[in-house]
């Protein structure tokens, strides 16, 4: 789409020629980039804070119409209150554990704006901090997946539900850089990661047949509410300052906007034949393996 775009801007110009575009082009071109989901309705899991608070932000900056589902009622609202437009941003309670919760959800969606175009299943815990085998239970296993994969899992099949009729729909799901690194993090938030992989990729088969793409993202640390509180920290600089010490990718801050503008481009039609991909957002930190590095620098102190 931005190549049709383009193309339509300099129609009549050679490949690689250079020309400076018109007054009225250049704010076409503007308005294009500010209003790429001009006519889109989204839903967004864990809407009501950080990653999640940051896409509802910028998908309405981008001219969709977005309903914010989560269990922080007083949350949910004052952004909503904060974004300020009524019609384009709305919340809705919605425990994604619970079937009825999301079917709720996605309908309300459906009512208010006539359609459900992009779900963004993005509703997460970390579950106990504990990394060992030993202090993990049962329960706390349990609560992780029923959040993070069945909750997930839940809000793909009622968008589904209204999307297959439309033969399109973009399905988001936020997994994390857990699902391809080891050894970091609590098994039971390890293995629900992963399993939401597994769930991007077999839905985008059954889905692909109606048109509907399904894609994950896996953000590396990001200072919201849940990784400030994971971490034991009180507030964000310190969170932010010991992601950055520990990426590979030096000189820029890891933030919820950086996911969102990730999300922006999975959820609408810049990209289209996108489908099945996990979008890795950890400035390469899972291609290291700083190991050796480390190892040589001892011996020589
Ligand atoms: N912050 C990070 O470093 C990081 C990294 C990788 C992946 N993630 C993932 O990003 C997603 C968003 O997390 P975040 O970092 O923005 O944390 P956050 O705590 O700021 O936001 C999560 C939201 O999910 C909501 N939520 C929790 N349980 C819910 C339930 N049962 N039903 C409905 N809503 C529920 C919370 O109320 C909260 O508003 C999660 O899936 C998380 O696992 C986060």
């Amino acid at each position: 789409m931005l190549w049709t775009f383009w193309c339509k801007l300099f129609k009549g110009k050679k490949h690689g020629e250079r020309v400076a575009p018109s007054e009225k082009n250049q704010r076409t071109w503007k308005l294009h980039l500010n209003s790429r989901l001009e006519g889109k309705v989204a839903l967004i899991t864990g809407g009501a804070s950080g990653i999640g608070e940051s896409t509802a932000r910028l998908f309405v900056q981008h001219g969709a119409q977005v309903v914010i589902a989560d269990i922080q009622d007083d949350l949910g609202h004052s952004l909503c209150k904060d974004i300020g437009c009524e019609d384009a941003i709305s919340y809705v309670h919605c425990d994604v554990t619970s079937d009825s919760h999301v079917q709720n959800a996605v309908d309300t969606a459906v009512t208010k704006h006539g359609k459900l175009d992009i779900m963004f299943s993005n509703a997460g815990i970390t579950g106990n901090t504990d990394p060992r085998i030993q202090a993990t239970n049962y329960e706390d296993f349990k609560r992780v997946f029923d959040v993070n994969v069945f909750g997930a899992f839940l809000g793909a099949k009622h968008a589904a539900r209204v999307m297959i009729p439309e033969k399109k729909g973009s399905i988001v799901f936020t997994s994390s850089v857990a699902s391809v690194t080891y050894g970091d993090v609590p098994h039971a938030y390890s293995a629900a990661k992963h399993a939401v992989v597994g769930l991007t990729k077999n839905l985008c088969v059954e889905l692909g047949k109606c048109g509907i793409r399904v894609n994950c993202i896996s953000p590396f640390g990001v200072a919201t509410p849940m990784l400030v509180n994971a971490m034991g920290f009180t507030d964000k600089q310190r969170v932010d300052e010991f992601v950055s010490q520990i990426a590979n990718l030096k000189e820029a801050v890891s933030e919820a906007s950086d996911v969102a503008e990730a999300v922006l481009y999975l959820g609408g039609d810049d990209s289209k034949y996108v489908s099945g991909i996990n979008l890795v957002l950890d400035g390469g930190y899972s291609t290291t393996n700083i190991a050796l590095g480390e190892a040589l620098k001892k011996m020589v102190s």
